[in-house]
């Protein structure tokens, strides 16, 4: 174990066994799995998975759930796990993701999702995407997962994503012990009015420092971090750890199609080989995503297409009919402006370990020049 990873900090002692600087694996929709997120554990990050966007009593994403929450324990190694017979009584050092924006949200959290959760006792549980029409959701689902877990004696730390000091302030008015602070960088969806993490990142640590001074609230930044040099940067803004999506989808623990893989190892220059639009929703046939929402791709044939003017109906059925002939060329492939960065893909505990031992070094070599 490196030196960073014997050294405590706040965020070594929310997540034990974790190492400085904290590296985080984001939950991604398709992407991540307990394989994956026990791998960052492995290496003293903190690995995120994505439960499904259905709350509803029986839905099959609450089955899921509860399996991918089952073997994410039984993968975990035995010193972050516990050596106690009843391991259900003891929290899984994972985190596990939810994006809000469904309307069975709200009525449904707490009966169905929250009781599963309290089972396992993830340590951590991430919101992302409320449906800004339904004001009510982040509150009412943050409030069902806390008289939850109190029932069973279990401290899951709250973690909501965002992308503008609004919502920053809100999820710090309803309890959240981090804010992750997503910048435009990001891969997949975020806000679309927005900004970068260079200035999103200080600004709501200084809205938690005057706004919010008796509560204990950590930022974490996303976006664009792919390396060490990221990972310092992220610390310099007065993150408490980094959150890496992109990196980690070309791991070969991650559910990514080949295409996608290939794709995102091949292309460089995220300023041009990436773009941020609602348009990679629509040629999929999906139009679920509030209108605050659009996300970030590799460019693609139907985007271009949309551009040169092409009626989305159009693209969407040209879309479908590629899909089903195996055409990738059309397909979407998330990805953030980090992508000229990602040019291996090593299993995902060496990209933990790798990524945070560059940060150090190049902390080191910061300090060394001063
Ligand atoms: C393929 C992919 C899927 C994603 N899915 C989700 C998701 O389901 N829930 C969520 O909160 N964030 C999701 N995100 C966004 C991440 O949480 C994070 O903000 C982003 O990956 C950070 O930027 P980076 O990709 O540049 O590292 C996704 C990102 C990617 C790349």
């Amino acid at each position: 174990m490196s030196p960073a990873a014997t050294r405590r900090s706040r965020m070594q002692q929310w997540f034990p066994g974790t190492a400085h600087p904290l590296i985080v694996s984001a939950p991604m929709a398709g992407i991540t799995n307990p394989r994956l997120a026990s791998e960052v554990v492995r290496a003293n990050g903190l690995g995120f998975i994505q439960g499904g966007r259905t709350f509803k009593p029986g839905s099959s994403s609450l089955a899921q759930l509860e399996e991918q929450l089952t073997l994410a324990r039984s993968l975990l190694p035995r010193e972050r796990n516990t050596d106690e017979s009843d391991e259900s009584q003891h929290p899984l050092p994972i985190g596990v993701g939810f994006v809000l924006f469904s309307d069975c949200a709200a009525p449904h959290f707490g009966n169905t999702t929250a009781p599963i959760l309290a089972r396992h006792r993830p340590a951590a549980v991430w919101f992302f995407a409320p449906d800004p029409d339904r004001p009510e959701t982040l509150r009412t689902v943050i409030e069902s997962l806390r008289s939850t877990a109190a029932t069973v004696n279990w401290n899951p730390r709250v973690v909501v994503q965002v992308g503008t000091m609004d919502a920053a302030r809100e999820a710090a008015e309803l309890g959240a012990d981090v804010i992750v602070a997503q910048g435009i960088e990001a891969g997949g969806h975020q806000f679309v009015r927005a900004a970068g993490i260079v200035s999103l990142v200080p600004e709501v640590k200084d809205m938690v420092r005057n706004e919010f001074p008796d509560k204990e609230i950590a930022v974490w930044a996303a976006g664009g971090i792919a390396d060490g040099r990221g990972v310092a940067a992220a610390l310099a803004l007065g993150a408490e750890a980094a959150v890496m999506g992109t990196r980690y989808m070309v791991a070969p623990e991650s559910d990514a199609e080949d295409y996608k893989r290939k794709a995102l190892l091949a292309a460089s220059d995220g300023a041009t080989s990436t773009v941020k639009s609602y348009v990679h929703d629509h040629v999929q046939g999906n139009f679920t995503w509030p209108t605050r929402y659009d996300a970030r791709a590799l460019v693609h044939r139907s985007y271009h297409d949309a551009q040169a003017g092409m009626t989305i109906e159009e693209n969407e059925s040209r879309y479908r009919a590629a899909k089903e002939k195996g055409d990738v060329s059309m397909m979407v492939t998330w990805s953030g402006s980090s992508v000229g960065l990602v040019k291996s893909a090593p299993p995902a505990a060496e990209i933990t370990r790798k990524v945070r031992e560059e940060a150090v070094e190049v902390i080191g070599a910061l300090k060394a020049v001063l």
